[in-house]
């Protein structure tokens, strides 16, 4: 084992861990949320700014807490994509600095691995197994046979259920990100409004989402017309039920043909208590085992990274310092990346 020090700033939070033989030592976020809040999304060149004024901080301070020293670090993974690409840049840059400076091996890490692996923190993950990784930039079950082997299996045709998810709370007046509020409320309705059950595209296990967004804001708009009431609850509830229904029968029907042993959840909209209580209901009887990550681990944080990096260290997966980000990386790529 090692001591990684992991950086992660994908999207809106920049953090760095500090992680020693599997032991968690630091694990520092700096959320960037209250700034992007205002705007309803994440602006990325503000992102991007706010990266570069947070990284050292939080650098400095995962090292004082894990009372770690740079010179006795192992190895330093960082995000490299996917993820905004100004963004991305800031994190890379910081490790490939740290990496020179300090003579250590840089691990490239896919963001989407880190949020599987973080999993890890809370038991061993038993292979086959299947990842239910959905969040606000991905909807992707992906089928694994064993670690670091990564195979997408269904993703999204358009927009990421989390991103429908904000774009719904949006236009029913929630704050941002709206998949907590939109949660909360509909723990309060009924589903009363009718709403479109989308065909994803070809593949068995795809997930089409902007049928739905549009249905919801067209149903909306409608209704005020109309100078009708929108029942906020009643719709967030119609919502939800349509929207994790299909997350829950997808993996559900890949998890049986895929015969796995456990279905992980993973990313941000895996805090989603219906979600959760769905899949639990669902595998019942199944002999699958459903591990569900700590909430701490679903939004972004590098103790996630951290962990990837600890699998990728004892195979002396080490990138040259000339590497680049890439925000459109495919996780399957995780491992083929410096081998061809
Ligand atoms: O994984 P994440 O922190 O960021 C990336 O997209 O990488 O996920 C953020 C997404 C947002 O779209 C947010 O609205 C959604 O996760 N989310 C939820 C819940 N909590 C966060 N969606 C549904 N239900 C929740 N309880």
């Amino acid at each position: 084992m090692a001591k990684i020090l992991a950086i992660e700033s994908s999207c809106d939070e920049t953090a760095v861990a500090i992680v020693d033989d599997g032991k968690l030592l630091a694990n520092v976020v700096a959320t960037q949320i209250a700034v992007h809040e205002k705007f309803g999304g994440v602006m990325p060149e503000i992102a991007s700014r706010l990266h570069s004024e947070n990284i050292t901080v939080c650098l400095q301070q995962a090292l004082d807490e894990s009372k770690v020293r740079l010179e006795d670090i192992d190895a330093i993974a960082v995000t490299r994509g996917p993820g905004l690409i100004g963004c991305l840049h800031v994190g890379l840059q910081a490790a490939k600095t740290l990496a020179m400076l300090y003579d250590k091996p840089l691990i490239p890490v896919h963001h989407l691995a880190g949020h599987i692996y973080a999993n890890e923190y809370i038991g061993e993950l038993k292979f086959p197994l299947l990842c239910v990784v959905v969040s606000g930039g991905n909807t992707e079950l992906v089928y694994m046979k064993d670690h670091l082997d990564f195979e997408i299996i269904g993703s999204t045709t358009d927009d990421a259920v989390g991103e429908c998810f904000d774009k719904v709370a949006r236009v029913l007046g929630l704050p941002y990100p709206g998949g907590l509020p939109i949660d909360l409320h509909a723990k309060q309705g009924k589903h009363t409004y009718d709403l479109p059950h989308p065909n994803a595209g070809a593949g068995k296990y795809d997930f089409s989402y902007s049928g739905l967004k549009t249905a919801v804001i067209n149903l909306v708009h409608n209704l005020k017309m109309r100078g009708e009431a929108v029942r906020v609850d009643d719709m967030a509830r119609s919502f939800e039920d349509v929207a994790i229904g299909m997350v829950v029968d997808n993996s559900m029907r890949a998890a049986k043909d895929y015969k796995v042993r456990q279905i992980v959840l993973a990313g941000g909209v895996s805090a989603n208590s219906y979600l959760r209580e769905q899949m639990k209901e669902k595998v019942g009887g199944t002999g699958i085992e459903l591990v569900v990550p700590p909430l701490w681990c679903t939004t972004d944080n590098a103790a996630m990274i951290a962990k990837v990096g600890e699998h990728l260290y004892k195979l002396n997966y080490f990138a040259p310092l000339s590497l680049g980000v890439d925000p459109n990386w495919k996780i399957d790529d995780q491992l083929t990346l410096l081998k061809n």
